[in-house]
């Protein structure tokens, strides 16, 4: 497709899904993350982005379900079992029915897209992600045309998740995008990172990411899609609606009513690092800003 992706990648830099099981073959034995030198180096030479480290992306993590520190997925999410994993798509859609992971896989090109990825908790990180467009994934099912919302729910596996013992959250986390918002191109269910099947942590098999919005919204680990016509709950907005909202889009000139959002710690600095500026859409606006035309960002936090 001739869409071009600001920040991030061009298409024509996209890896076509055979040079990619190359590449993952080639990756095998190497040490994670090493063999993707040149892709961080060519994006460093066009937008002066450097991916996080393999090490970052995958050691420093939010999901709940697997405890609520940073460190706490990487050690417990390996009791996951994602083998045999299958998607209800449901709601307006022509074809409802349980998708196998697998059968997904073979339907959809994978790509690799490096984002930028912005946490309501003013952290952030770039992230080199592989994956396709939640767009395709939809068109397999058949979107009707009443359909304006689309919701998602991650798995809720109480002998493998010790983190929903605690009610931190009303379990499952669940989240929802407008129809125009999962449709766009920027969004992406994404499988891998580095070229390597994406790691429990950060939400195996398949998870969203909405790169303009802040991170809660790329709800992790996902097994039913629905396509509704009213906006679905989510997870943080039932926690505490005042903090936050359907949403989210990430912009500096809307504070958290905790903190600012005004700029961000980049992780992997070290803990001294500098704080840099957020980016309104987090540096998507010229792709995005004209889904939200004539709102009040404000009021529609
Ligand atoms: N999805 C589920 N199911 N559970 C979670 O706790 N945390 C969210 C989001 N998706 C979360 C989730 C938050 S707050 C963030 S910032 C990102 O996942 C973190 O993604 P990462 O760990 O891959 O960086």
């Amino acid at each position: 497709m001739a869409y071009r992706w600001k920040n991030t990648l061009t298409a024509r830099d996209v890896t076509p899904y055979q040079t990619y099981l190359n590449r993952r073959q080639l990756m095998a034995g190497a040490v994670a993350g090493a063999g993707f030198a040149s892709i961080g180096g060519s994006l460093q030479a066009k937008e002066g982005l450097e991916p996080n480290s393999y090490e970052d992306i995958t050691q420093y993590n939010n999901y709940y379900e697997f405890g609520t520190g940073k460190t706490d997925p990487a050690a417990n999410a390996h009791t996951l079992v994602t083998d045999n994993w299958t998607v209800k798509i449901d709601g307006m859609v022509d074809k409802p029915g349980d998708y196998a992971f697998e059968d997904i896989m073979k339907a959809m090109t994978v790509e690799e897209r490096i984002y930028r990825f912005r946490c309501v908790e003013a952290w952030s990180m770039v992230i080199p992600w592989n994956g396709f467009e939640l767009a395709d994934m939809l068109a397999m099912a058949g979107v009707q045309s009443g359909a304006k919302y689309v919701a998602f729910e991650t798995a809720l596996r109480p002998d493998e998740m010790p983190g929903v013992r605690f009610p931190v959250l009303d379990w499952p986390y669940v989240e929802g995008l407008r129809l125009d918002e999962a449709m766009h191109p920027l969004t992406i269910m994404a499988t891998g990172i580095y070229g390597k099947d994406i790691p429990n942590q950060n939400g195996a098999p398949l998870r969203l990411v909405v790169p303009w919005k802040y991170g809660f919204k790329s709800i992790k680990s996902i097994v039913r899609i629905t396509l509704t016509d009213e906006e679905p709950a989510t997870s943080w907005n039932k926690a505490n609606a005042r903090e936050y909202g359907f949403y989210s889009n990430v912009n500096p000139e809307v504070s958290h009513p905790r903190w600012s959002q005004a700029s961000e710690r980049p992780v992997g600095g070290g803990l001294f690092a500098k704080r840099i500026p957020t980016l309104m859409f987090n540096g998507y606006e010229e792709e995005v800003a004209g889904l939200y035309e004539g709102m009040d960002l404000k009021a529609n936090f």
